[in-house]
């Protein structure tokens, strides 16, 4: 999968896409992303990218056309690509959208900035609006973040065991159950016995009980 990530601030993806599975993902090929200064699309001396909105109103509104230069540009030079704004208007980031996502082989995130972009690019340039939750970010770089992590993981080969991802959380509708590790015993806390006895069956049961326990607890909106 290729992602070619449109920004007004490069800077902010150095970190998180150098390490641990993003790192690896991309060391082994299985996903590349390259992130793009929207400010190179823009034109003039100054290359202007944000002005104010019509109809007053204060803040700064994102222009169209570096936006929409830098998705052209991308789509000549990599071939067409399913084309995300990333914004709190989108529709909201689930597991199952990740899992479809993961299908495309090529994405394009445009990240917004300020008080918004001008509307044109959602109506006219974008494929699909994506939300990561009902809260305002300063813009949607670590929105674009999130998506492309929840994405990798469900691409062949990124976890190390190619079950990882459908036992997690949400894949059967459901939070996943409870993990222990060594020691047995830990300030007087133990680990369930269960987990203890080998009898895969049981265990299998035990999760199973466990992931609709929580979830009735934690997340009952996910039964209805
Ligand atoms: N930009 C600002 N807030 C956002 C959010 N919640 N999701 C996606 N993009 C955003």
């Amino acid at each position: 999968m290729r992602v070619d990530v449109l920004t007004l601030f490069p800077g902010i993806f150095d970190g998180p896409l150098d390490q641990s599975i993003l790192l690896k993902a991309r060391e082994a090929g299985l996903m590349s992303v390259e992130v793009h200064d929207l400010r190179e699309f823009a034109e003039g001396k100054h290359r202007v990218t944000d002005e104010p909105p019509f109809g007053g109103g204060g803040g700064m509104v994102m222009k169209p056309e570096p936006v929409f230069a830098g998705v052209e540009s991308l789509k000549g030079r990599f071939g067409p690509g399913k084309v995300i704004l990333l914004s709190p208007q989108g529709e909201r980031l689930t597991s199952a959208l990740a899992r479809q996502l993961a299908e495309v082989s090529h994405l394009i995130l445009v990240c917004g900035r300020y008080e918004g972009v001008d509307q044109r690019v959602a109506d006219h340039l974008a494929d699909l609006e994506v939300s990561i939750g009902d809260y305002v970010l300063t813009g949607g770089e670590l929105p674009a973040l999130v998506l492309i992590d929840s994405v990798a993981r469900f691409l062949p080969g990124v976890l190390g065991d190619p079950q990882a991802s459908s036992r997690d959380s949400f894949e059967e509708g459901l939070l996943e159950a409870p993990q222990y590790t060594r020691p047995r015993e830990f300030r007087g806390y133990t680990v369930p016995e269960v987990l203890l006895s080998g009898d895969h069956a049981a265990i299998g049961r035990w999760r199973r009980e466990e992931a609709l326990r929580r979830t009735r607890l934690k997340r009952p909106d996910l039964l209805d």
